[in-house]
């Protein structure tokens, strides 16, 4: 029998799992929310069930419950539910972060239940019925033994792909979908801010740079990064990269810094891909860091 489920915190992913838990067979004993409207909300897209702004008046039937609130309320949210005696003894709690680890809920766990955290790797802007933003995607897992296992048959329920970590693991992923994701966006802005100055207009910055991006993610794909690295710090071309840091300090000064670490990381990683002499290395770092 599949688990009785409570949902604490009536956003984006807490209505998206209201929702999906839903679709795929799992009973909802209720939700809650701060607010009796995001509540009654997301308890009115299955009829029947049950909503509340006081979280163990739903919680404290439930086997698995999610708490889905702000991640800087998760702790307290748990702690509160537990101090009230919200938890079933032998429940599973989990949360979605994708950066703090399932022991921030210790005092459901001291309190008799089994904590865990469930991050789906999606972002997430709203929820409906008609798309699953769940298919397919990876949900990072871990905490107790029992709850990743719980955890695990869900993400595959509702069309994920469950990926279990190590709980001390948990900042460094994160901080990897930070990197893939948020920086990635960050170089791309530097890169439209430089053709910019090169006269391409905003309209025509993709078509100018998007084959490029393209080719550069099918060859991470094909080989990793390292192998992938191509260019002048790869090459060892310390006039190139100076003409750059000279040109970039006149046009845009306020990029020259990150130019000069991106660049820098890049000169590791030609060292370690073994394209570069000994003596360019040492150029190289010593233009980057003057
Ligand atoms: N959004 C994403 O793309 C995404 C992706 C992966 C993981 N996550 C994780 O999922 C979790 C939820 O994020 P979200 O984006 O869904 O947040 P959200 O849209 O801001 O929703 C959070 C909900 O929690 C409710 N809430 C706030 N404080 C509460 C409290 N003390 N007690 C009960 N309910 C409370 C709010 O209620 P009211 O509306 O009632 O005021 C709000 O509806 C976070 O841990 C986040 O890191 C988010």
């Amino acid at each position: 029998m599949k688990a009785r489920c409570a949902v604490v915190g009536c956003g984006r992913v807490g209505t998206s799992l209201v929702i999906h838990l839903d679709r795929v067979g799992y009973p909802l004993c209720g939700v809650a929310s701060r607010s009796a409207e995001s509540a009654e909300k997301a308890a009115g897209l299955v009829s029947g069930t049950p909503y509340s702004t006081d979280p163990v008046a739903v919680t404290r039937d439930a086997d698995l419950v999610f708490i889905t609130t702000p991640d800087d309320t998760i702790a307290e949210v748990a702690e509160a539910i537990a101090a009230a005696g919200g938890f079933k003894q032998g429940a599973t709690v989990l949360h979605c972060s994708g950066s703090l680890p399932s022991t921030i809920m210790e005092k459901a766990r001291l309190a008799g239940a089994r904590i865990g955290s469930m991050h789906p790797l999606q972002s997430f802007a709203g929820a409906d019925r008609e798309t699953n933003p769940f298919e397919g995607i990876i949900m990072s897992v871990e905490g107790d033994a029992p709850s990743v296992e719980l955890a695990l048959g869900l993400a595959s329920d509702l069309g994920a792909r469950g990926l279990t970590i190590e709980t001390r693991a948990k900042t460094m992923y994160h901080a990897a979908a930070v990197v893939a994701s948020n920086c990635f966006v960050t170089v791309q802005d530097m890169a439209w801010q430089f053709i910019g100055d090169a006269g391409v207009s905003e309209e025509d910055a993709w078509s100018v740079l998007g084959p490029l991006i393209e080719g550069t993610m099918a060859n991470i794909r094909k080989v990793g990064p390292v192998a992938a690295l191509t260019g002048p710090v790869a090459r060892g071309d310390v006039d190139t990269i100076g003409t750059h840091l000279d040109k970039i300090a006149e046009m845009k000064p306020g990029l020259a810094a990150l130019y000069k670490a991106l660049c820098l990381h890049t000169v590791d990683m030609a060292s370690r891909k073994g394209t570069l002499t000994p003596e360019a290395e040492e150029a190289l770092v010593r233009r980057l860091t003057s």
